[in-house]
C-alpha cells in the first residue's frame, strides 16, 4: 500500500518513521510532503492508494473527486475531528475514511486547563513582564477555581478528562451532553441553559457539527454569568467569533482561552512572523489582555504523537486486509 502523507512537520516524520521501523509495516510505504491536501493540490495523490492528512487541510467536495479520480481508496485522517471532510462525497466515491478518535484525550484536557490558568491568571503576561524587569502586579489579579463550577460541554473522551481535572481542583462539576458518561458519577448533568448560568469555567469539547455551529453566539453569551472563564480547545466555529468579541468588549468574561479560532486554517503550524496577516481576528483577540490564544495544539504531547502515528498504521493496515476495526467513520 502507497500511502502520501500531506502537511508532514518534522515532528510527524520522526513519529511515524519510529513506529513504521518498530513494526515491520513493510507492505505500507510512506512518503512525505510538506504540502496541504487542498482542492488543488489532490492530484499530487496519483499513483497512491490512500493519503494521511490532519485537521487543518481541506477535504471538501472538489478535494474528494480529485482523490477518486487518482484512484485513492483511502484516507486516514491522523486526527480526532473529520469535520473537514466531506463524508457524503467520500461515500458516493466509494473513499473510505478512518481517524483516530482517542488518542491521548489528558493531552488535550490538559492544554485546556493550562489555557483557563493562564488566561485567568495572567501567567503569559506575567512572564514577559519579569523578562523585562518589571516586577509589578498590577492587572495581574486572577481568581482561584476552588470551590467554583466547572461546566463541561460534551463529556466524551476529552470532556470527561476534563471533568476529572476539574474535581481535583476542587471545583463543583456540572455538564451538558445528550449522553450521560456512567463514568462520571460526581458529575452532575443539567439543561444546556443551566450550565450557562452556573458556570464559572466553561470548556467546550463537543464536536462540530451542523447543530453545534455557532453555539457560543450573543444570545448564548447573554446567559453566562458575569465574568465567565471560557475555554474552547474543541473547534473553532463551535464560537461566534463576533459575539465573542462583543462579549469580551462588554466585560461579561473574566477571562478566555482559546487553541482553536474560526479563520485559523490559514495561519495554524505555519510561521507568520515576517507576515502582513490577511484576517483580524487573531490581531483583534491577542489585543485583549485577558485573552489567551494558542495555535491547535492540544493534542501535542508526546503520548500523543506516538498514539496517533500507531493507530493510523494500525487503520492503514486493517484496511489492507479487508478488516473493519471501529475507526471508519461511516
Ligand atoms: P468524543 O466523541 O469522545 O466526545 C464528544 C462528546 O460530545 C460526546 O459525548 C457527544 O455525545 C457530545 N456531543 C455531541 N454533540 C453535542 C452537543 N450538541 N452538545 C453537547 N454535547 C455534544 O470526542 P473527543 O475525543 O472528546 O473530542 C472532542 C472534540 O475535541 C473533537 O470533536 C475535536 O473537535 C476536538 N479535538 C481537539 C484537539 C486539539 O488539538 N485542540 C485534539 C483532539 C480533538
Amino acid at each position: 500500500m502507497k500511502i502520501l502523507f500531506f502537511g508532514t512537520k518534522s515532528y510527524d516524520k520522526k513519529f511515524f518513521e519510529e513506529t513504521w521501523n518498530k513494526n515491520e509495516y513493510k507492505d505500507i510505504r510512506l512518503d512525505y510532503i510538506e504540502t496541504l491536501l487542498e482542492p488543488d493540490t489532490a492530484v499530487l495523490a496519483k499513483g497512491y492508494d490512500a493519503v494521511c492528512a490532519f485537521v487543518n487541510m481541506d477535504l471538501g467536495t472538489r478535494t474528494i473527486k480529485t482523490l477518486s479520480e487518482c484512484g485513492v481508496k483511502l484516507i486516514l485522517m491522523r486526527c480526532a475531528g473529520f469535520n473537514n471532510v466531506d463524508i457524503a462525497e467520500a461515500q458516493k466515491c466509494g473513499i473510505t475514511v478512518m481517524r483516530v478518535p482517542g488518542y491521548s484525550p489528558e493531552a488535550v484536557a490538559e492544554h485546556a486547563m493550562a489555557l483557563a490558568l493562564t488566561a485567568n491568571r495572567h501567567t503569559h503576561k506575567a512572564y514577559v513582564r519579569v523578562r523585562e524587569n518589571d516586577f509589578s502586579l498590577n492587572g495581574l489579579m486572577g481568581t482561584t477555581l476552588y470551590g467554583k463550577t466547572a461546566g463541561i460541554i460534551g463529556t466524551g473522551k476529552i470532556g470527561s478528562a476534563m471533568a476529572k481535572i476539574c474535581r481535583g481542583f476542587g471545583m463543583n462539576v456540572i455538564a451538558y451532553d445528550m449522553y450521560e458518561n456512567p463514568e462520571l458519577d460526581f458529575v452532575k448533568y443539567v439543561e444546556f441553559d443551566t450550565l450557562l448560568k452556573d458556570s464559572d469555567l466553561i470548556s467546550l469539547h463537543c464536536p462540530l457539527t451542523e447543530e453545534t455551529y455557532h453555539l457560543i453566539n450573543k444570545d448564548t453569551i447573554s446567559k453566562m454569568k458575569q465574568g465567565v472563564i471560557l475555554v474552547n480547545t474543541s473547534r473553532g466555529s463551535l464560537i461566534k467569533t463576533e459575539d465573542l468579541i462583543s462579549g469580551i468588549r462588554d466585560k461579561r468574561f473574566f477571562a478566555v482561552g482559546l487553541d482553536v479560532y474560526e479563520e485559523e486554517d490559514e495561519n495554524v503550524y505555519e510561521n507568520l512572523s515576517d507576515s502582513i496577516l490577511q484576517h483580524s481576528t487573531v490581531a483583534r483577540l491577542l489585543n485583549f489582555p485577558n485573552v489567551c490564544v494558542t495555535s491547535h495544539q492540544g493534542f501535542f504531547a508526546k503520548e500523543a504523537l506516538e498514539a496517533i502515528s500507531s493507530t493510523t498504521l494500525e487503520n492503514a493496515l486493517c484496511f489492507m486486509n479487508g478488516k473493519k476495526n471501529g475507526n471508519e467513520v461511516f
